[in-house]
């Protein structure tokens, strides 16, 4: 008997709907697919997918480890704009400030921040200077209510916009509700550019990491404080505590009696090229040695510990392409600092008293120069340990300052704003938790150990 089937019948009408919804899923997963892809392309992210190089200072052209576009295109999306939303941010209350005699005054070097900022004293900062200012900037920084902003227009080299906004990130933790809005047009690489001479008549505002003589950019500390993940540089307070300890192995008297550098010297700079000159520990006192990063990364950075620098009486200094970030390290070795002719400054630099704080170096006759001080030094030890003494004590840079120093440079920042700032539509907000989905493994361990918690005492005054 043949017992006609119904299934033939029926299949249509129940497979239909399944196979509809079937593609409707996969039609849509496609869409997702397309939309997250093509929302990823156009996404510029503070480690500097979708961004070219900055082109006043062109550096090779990123690229990714993420296994596929397809992941890399949902990180992307996932990281800047679902972090921050789901990381439940509330607004930072200002926090009850703790007993008046932790109050200190500021160190000498933030009267700079006054100086910086004098060319606005009487036209102040209008929306025409940050607009003008942008032609010069890798970003935009906005602090709005406590919440950062970032619109990013170029990329950084390296890991620099990503510490640098991560410093930006501590400071609000540091001293929550304390942050005035501001609206920061900001240059991650080297080289001050706005010339007083070109700009005298309308000085245009630019932050930085350095500054010099014949230019108005604002000095602002620079990435390494919180960490160089690429040389394996720990944030500012780990590296410090390491190279002080390292530095004490020694007493003065007993270290090397002569002078040391040990840095990178391709980096077009015409006073390192000199420095190589004047490698003859007996002829020169001084012992230069060739840092090679490449090299050393291989190594596992094994030869290139800072705490295990500090065994010679004297510590050169000499600038690379334009500052170094060198600095605060060679200051803390216990050494005396030896400072070839500055030009560009950092902050902090700008309170160094030469004769006091350091020896000064003329760049002309290098090798003469760096001989004639290891020779006096050695010939009055007792003097020079005095001095080094003193040194070390009044050059000491904790992050405590250097977190002062920022909240007071932004605070007077704003003060010359004159309009209300707002983020652009362009700009996305920046968190801490958005800043970690973006950074791989090595980066967000530096990150971690670089977080700052709120300040029990108030910042210095100014
Ligand atoms: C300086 O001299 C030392 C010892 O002679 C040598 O090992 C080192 O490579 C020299 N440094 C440079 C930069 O040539």
């Amino acid at each position: 008997m043949v017992v006609p089937s119904r299934t033939p019948a029926r299949s249509p009408s129940y497979l239909f709907p399944c196979v509809i919804s079937l593609s409707v899923i996969s039609l849509a997963a496609l869409f997702l697919d397309y939309k997250v892809d093509d929302f990823a392309s156009k996404t510029k992210t503070l480690a500097g997918h979708n961004l070219e190089p900055t082109p006043w200072h062109p550096f090779p052209q990123r690229t990714f480890k993420e296994e596929s576009r397809r992941s890399q295109a949902y990180k992307i999306v996932q990281c800047t704009y679902l972090t921050c939303l789901s990381a439940m941010n509330p607004i930072p209350e200002r926090r009850r400030v703790a007993s008046p005699q932790k109050v200190q005054t500021c160190p000498d070097f933030f009267k700079s921040i006054h100086k910086d900022l004098e060319p606005w004293a009487k036209s102040r900062i209008t929306m025409r200077h940050i607009m003008e200012a942008k032609r010069f900037a890798a970003l935009r920084i906005l602090i709005i209510r406590g919440k950062l902003y970032v619109d990013p227009y170029y990329d950084c080299v390296q890991t620099r916009a990503m510490f640098t906004i991560w410093g930006f990130l501590q400071l609000l933790r540091r001293y929550p509700g304390m942050v005035p809005d501001v609206d920061i047009m900001f240059d991650c690489m080297d080289k001050p550019v706005i010339d007083k001479k070109e700009h005298g008549s309308f000085p245009l505002p630019l932050f930085r990491y350095c500054t010099n003589d014949a230019n108005f950019d604002i000095p602002f500390p620079d990435w390494s404080f919180w960490g160089w993940s690429e040389v394996n540089l720990q944030p500012w307070n780990e590296e410090f505590k390491d190279i002080k300890h390292g530095s004490q192995a020694k007493s003065w008297k007993e270290k090397l009696p002569f002078a040391y550098w040990k840095g990178n010297p391709d980096v077009l700079s015409p006073l390192r090229v000199e420095l190589m000159k004047c490698n003859d520990s007996k002829l020169w006192g001084a012992e230069i040695l060739r840092q090679n990063w490449a090299e050393e990364a291989k190594d596992g950075f094994k030869k290139s510990k800072l705490s295990n620098q500090c065994n010679h009486r004297y510590k050169i200094y000499a600038e690379g392409y334009a500052w170094s970030v060198s600095l605060k390290y060679i200051l803390s070795c216990n050494s005396v600092a030896l400072i070839i002719s500055q030009q560009y400054k950092d902050f902090f630099s700008r309170g160094l008293i030469p004769k006091k704080n350091y020896f000064p170096i003329p760049s002309a006759d290098l090798c003469r120069s760096i001989k004639s001080v290891v020779d006096w030094g050695n010939a009055n030890p007792s003097e020079t340990e005095n001095k080094y003494h003193k040194q070390t004590k009044q050059t000491s840079l904790t992050m405590d300052r250097v977190y002062d120093y920022m909240l007071h440079l932004i605070t007077e920042y704003s003060k010359l704003l004159d309009y209300k700032p707002a983020p652009p539509s362009s700009a996305l907000e920046a968190c801490v938790e958005s800043l970690l989905c973006l950074a791989d493994p090595k980066q967000r361990q530096n990150l971690e150990k670089a977080a700052a918690s709120p300040s029990p005492y108030p910042p210095c005054t100014l």
